[in-house]
């Protein structure tokens, strides 16, 4: 086993404060990806247990929200401290348990630690407007907190989505109830912990390990969750939103995404290759913002292929704590979603430019894969596979590249390479997706707002936008008159 797992002081539940097992005792195994060998237990938390948590997340709600915003600034930055101190410890421990290259799991750490920083500096600074309706009412508006936020995270990025969420929840005056993924607990086990060791109250970080059922339908449908964060499948979302409906629970939902790469002639297509390779390998395509499709100009589709091909064929494969290029898939049922797709592929007589096959060692390993000119309607071009396989597409004209890039009913994000301004620019108009990069893949950061047009979701994470989902407005008017007039006259 991994030190950083023997060092965890407990893998219990976090309620109010106290580390303790599911009330009826119920557990699940998380494994490693590398070896499919169980790395600890966790316990599965009951529908009682979830009570418990809100419960103790509303105790503690009543007390931060009474805390000086600069107060619950300071708390949050400590968050960020504590994370930078066990930063190496984090990563290991997220590498061992979600499979991902330890460099990449470092880069995670690094990223939670800044959203607690980014965030913290937010916390006195929420301000409300004064809004001018007359000589005879004094209007302001307030903003305040929704109560207890239940989050509930993807197995993907598990410790770096804790904080996504967590940050500015806590810093908006909110208490949190967080599910992780049942594949990935441990590294939000962990920053829980270092929640409560950086000095935040009892209760306002809780965590239920647990499977979706009963544990993450328990949170998305208890009374006591004033507002729910979720990212992970479209059907999923789609799930949380009727039940959240029941109650009129506002959801930010973050969804999939089948991103499409378009790339022109003009472009640098070194830098297009490179940026193509990053975006649809790391983390072996487990990523929402993954640049799953290439739509690349006919004359130079063959030409960018190669480029594509020679960085693929590079590639260390690896468990993720020797850092190799491409770990392992996190469990066997994604490992066997992917395999399904490669099958797909080679059965329809696509062209397999590389890869296309699994890789035949423990764990859940597969081949970097490249299907070319695939089919615009086929299942390869249209659907979120979440796994390291590309799809490449030629287009003609400028029109049809946007045609296919809008067709589909997701819309997270999208990339642009060329070296024509003008182009780039009316191409960034015309895509239908939340974020648009130009000459480059994954430009987002912690400060940028981030999530879906289309059915890729509600909302947004990231950037002080993430804020709004996580407060509500209050409009005070005072009289100052002494009539009685109706409004709207
Ligand atoms: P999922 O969306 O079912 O799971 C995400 C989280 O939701 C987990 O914590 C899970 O326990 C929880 N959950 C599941 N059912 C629930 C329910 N009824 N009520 C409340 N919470 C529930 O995704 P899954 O099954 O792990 O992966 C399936 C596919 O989803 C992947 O192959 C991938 O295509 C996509 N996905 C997208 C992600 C993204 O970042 N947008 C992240 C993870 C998966
Ligand atoms: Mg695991």
């Amino acid at each position: 086993m991994d030190d950083s797992v023997s060092q965890l002081d407990s893998t219990d539940l976090l309620i109010g404060g106290e580390r303790r097992p599911a009330s009826d005792g119920a557990t699940l195994p998380t494994e490693n990806p590398a070896t499919a060998e169980p790395l600890a237990e966790v316990p599965a938390a009951s529908t009682a247990d979830v009570d418990d948590a809100v419960s103790a997340a509303r105790k503690a709600f009543r007390g931060w929200h009474s805390t000086s915003p600069d107060e619950r600034g300071r708390l949050v930055h400590r968050v960020a401290t504590e994370i930078r101190e066990h930063a190496d410890e984090l990563a290991r421990l997220e590498s061992a348990d979600q499979g991902k290259p330890l460099s990449q799991a470092e880069s995670d750490i690094q990223g939670a630690a800044r959203y607690f920083e980014y965030y913290a500096g937010a916390a006195d600074k929420l301000e409300g407007k004064s809004i001018p309706v007359g000589p005879d009412q004094v209007d302001y508006t307030v903003r305040e907190p929704y109560g207890v936020s239940g989050q509930i995270t993807p197995w993907n990025f598990p410790g770096n989505l804790f904080a996504r969420g967590v940050a500015p929840a806590l810093v908006a005056g909110n208490a949190v109830v967080v599910k992780p993924a049942e594949q990935t607990p441990l590294s939000t086990i962990r920053l829980a912990e270092l929640c409560e060791r950086a000095g935040l109250p009892e209760g306002l970080v809780n965590v239920v390990t647990g499977y979706g059922e009963p544990t993450g339908q328990a949170l998305a449908e208890h009374d006591g969750i004033d507002q729910l964060t979720f990212t992970g499948s479209v059907p999923t979302g789609k799930q949380i939103m009727r039940t959240a409906a029941d109650s009129v629970t506002p959801v930010t939902l973050e969804l999939g995404g089948k991103n499409p790469a378009i790339v022109f002639p003009d472009a640098d297509l070194d830098n297009a290759a490179e940026w193509i390779a990053t975006g649809i390998f790391t983390n072996v395509g487990q990523i929402c913002s993954a640049a799953d499709r290439v739509l690349v100009h006919e004359s130079v589709h063959d030409e960018l292929l190669d480029r594509l091909v020679e960085i693929v064929e590079d590639y260390t494969v690896g468990a993720g704590l020797e850092d190799p290029d491409i770990g392992p898939l996190v469990s066997e049922e994604q490992f066997e979603k992917v395999a399904e797709y490669i099958e797909l592929g080679r059965s329809n007589d696509v062209d397999t430019v590389t890869g296309g096959e699994t890789i035949g060692r423990p764990g859940h390993f597969v081949e970097p894969t490249i299907f070319a000119n695939v089919e615009r309607t086929s299942r390869l071009a249209c659907e979120e596979i979440f796994g390291p396989v590309l799809a490449t597409l030629s287009f003609s004209e400028t029109s049809e590249a946007v045609s296919i890039a809008n067709d589909l009913d997701y819309g997270l994000v999208a990339g642009v390479f060329t070296s024509d301004l003008t182009r780039a620019l009316r191409l960034t108009q015309q895509i239908e997706a939340g974020n648009v990069y130009v000459n480059k893949w994954f430009g987002d950061t912690n400060q940028t707002p981030f999530g879906g047009y289309k059915q890729s979701g509600i909302g947004r994470e990231k950037g002080l936008e993430a804020l709004e989902s996580y407060l509500q407005t209050k409009n005070v008017a005072i009289d100052l008159g002494d009539g009685t007039d109706l409004p709207g006259g």
